[in-house]
């Protein structure tokens, strides 16, 4: 076998074996998804509390790439539970958009797959793996039990339809049975009034291009509610929107989500929409989850280095500092990660057990959990904090 000549380089030879052992892998998970006819058998599941929309049990989900593998997220577990938003942070590249594109299973495939680990949806009177669902089955789940709001809307929207016939489309497609074309268009006139488009017949005829950025990601909010799905994903949503806008747009959210009773996942890198929006907090590092909690547990007794380190980059209106702090160094590569606890290099708190291998979970509440070694021996002499 051909040597690495150089950390992080390979040689054609090594190149080409990876390649075509990735193929080897990601055709048998492919064959299986393929499939046509699958008994619902193979991914009726029992939800651990009835309580949750989702549970995100044990994830695994890489990408065999010809660089090597990619562990993007690398055994992630965290419930949603209905009626409530819960904030996903973390540093960019820690796998927060790939855990909500593995539940949607709109991972870019066939590199990315879910490898381990379930997935667990709440249907109501039944529940699904996702994990374990074939694609024609998953269909009928997107936009209907669930839907997303992705970050840029000018890419997700078509740019020579117009707006109208783009939000038709996905009502006649989940719930046009027995419409006329009419009442269709009503509907989703009505739904662009609801995000708060004034002029909602106009913008019915319009084409993307002519809507500002707050529009755009209004109608994408419309399309996404078009269904009344139980589950909203929302990935960094507002990110493109000026900040008036910004919080009109989570106004909207959070009035719409109580209006169905629906759960949220809310996924940004703002600490201040998080506080806002959000009843837990799930904090990932390079694809794990470093800590979890209601919000309060997170903000006001941050455990995680990382966690506190986020807590304390976070600029506070009135307070002076010379300069905001930030963390040192990087995540480490997703192809090669340590044995040891991932934060471990760029970590100022380190303990003496923080050599051995990546920590477990301690539970300092029954809501609150945080995987670190600092908090080993307050758990050994008796348990939660
Ligand atoms: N299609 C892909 N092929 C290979 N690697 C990928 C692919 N998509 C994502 N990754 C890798 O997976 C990891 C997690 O990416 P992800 O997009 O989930 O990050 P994120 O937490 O959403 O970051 P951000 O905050 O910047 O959106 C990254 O290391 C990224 O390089
Ligand atoms: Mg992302």
């Amino acid at each position: 076998m051909a040597k690495k000549k150089a950390e992080g380089y390979l040689s054609g030879r090594e190149a080409r074996r990876i390649s075509k052992e990735n193929r080897r892998i990601t055709n048998e998970f492919e064959k299986q998804r393929k499939r046509k006819n699958v008994p619902e058998s193979e991914y009726l599941t029992q939800m651990r509390d009835p309580n949750n929309t989702v549970e995100f049990d044990n994830l695994h989900t890489y990408f065999f790439t010809d660089a090597g593998t990619v562990k993007a997220v690398d055994g992630v577990s965290f419930d949603v539970p209905i009626g409530k938003t819960v904030g996903v942070v973390g540093e960019s590249g820690c796998g927060k958009s790939v855990t909500s594109l593995s539940l949607m299973q709109l991972l870019q495939r066939p590199q990315g797959q879910v490898v381990e680990g379930a997935i667990r949806l709440n249907l109501g009177d039944k529940a699904y793996d996702v994990t374990k669902m074939p694609n024609e089955k998953m269909q009928n789940l997107r936009g209907n039990f669930m839907s997303m709001i992705f970050q840029e809307p000018m890419t997700s929207l078509n740019p020579v339809f117009r707006i109208g016939d783009q939000v038709d489309e996905v009502i006649a497609l989940h719930h046009g049975e027995g419409k006329t074309k009419e009442q269709i268009a009503e509907r989703t006139i009505e739904l662009l009034e609801m995000v708060g488009i004034a002029n909602s017949r106009g913008v019915y005829k319009m084409y993307p291009h002519e809507l500002s950025g707050g529009m755009r990601q209004r109608v994408m909010i419309a399309m996404a509610l078009a269904c009344s799905p139980r589950l909203i994903i929302a990935d960094e949503p507002t990110t493109a929107l000026d900040v008036t806008i910004q919080a009109q747009v989570l106004d909207l959210l959070r009035s719409l989500k109580d209006k169905i009773n629906s759960s949220i996942m809310f996924i940004t890198h703002d600490l201040g929409v998080i506080a806002e929006m959000a009843d837990y907090v799930v904090v990932m590092y390079a694809g794990r989850v470093v800590e979890k909690g209601t919000v309060e547990e997170i903000f006001h007794n941050p455990a995680h280095p990382y966690t506190i380190g986020l807590m304390a980059s976070k600029p506070v209106v009135g307070k002076q500092v010379d300069k905001l702090y930030s963390i040192p160094g990087k995540v480490p590569n997703p192809i090669n990660m340590p044995n040891y606890c991932y934060f471990k290099d760029r970590c100022e708190m380190c303990v003496a057990g923080c050599e051995g291998e990546y920590p477990h979970e301690i539970s300092l509440s029954p809501t609150h959990k945080v995987t670190c070694y600092r908090y080993y021996d307050k758990t050994d002499k008796g348990g939660d904090r």
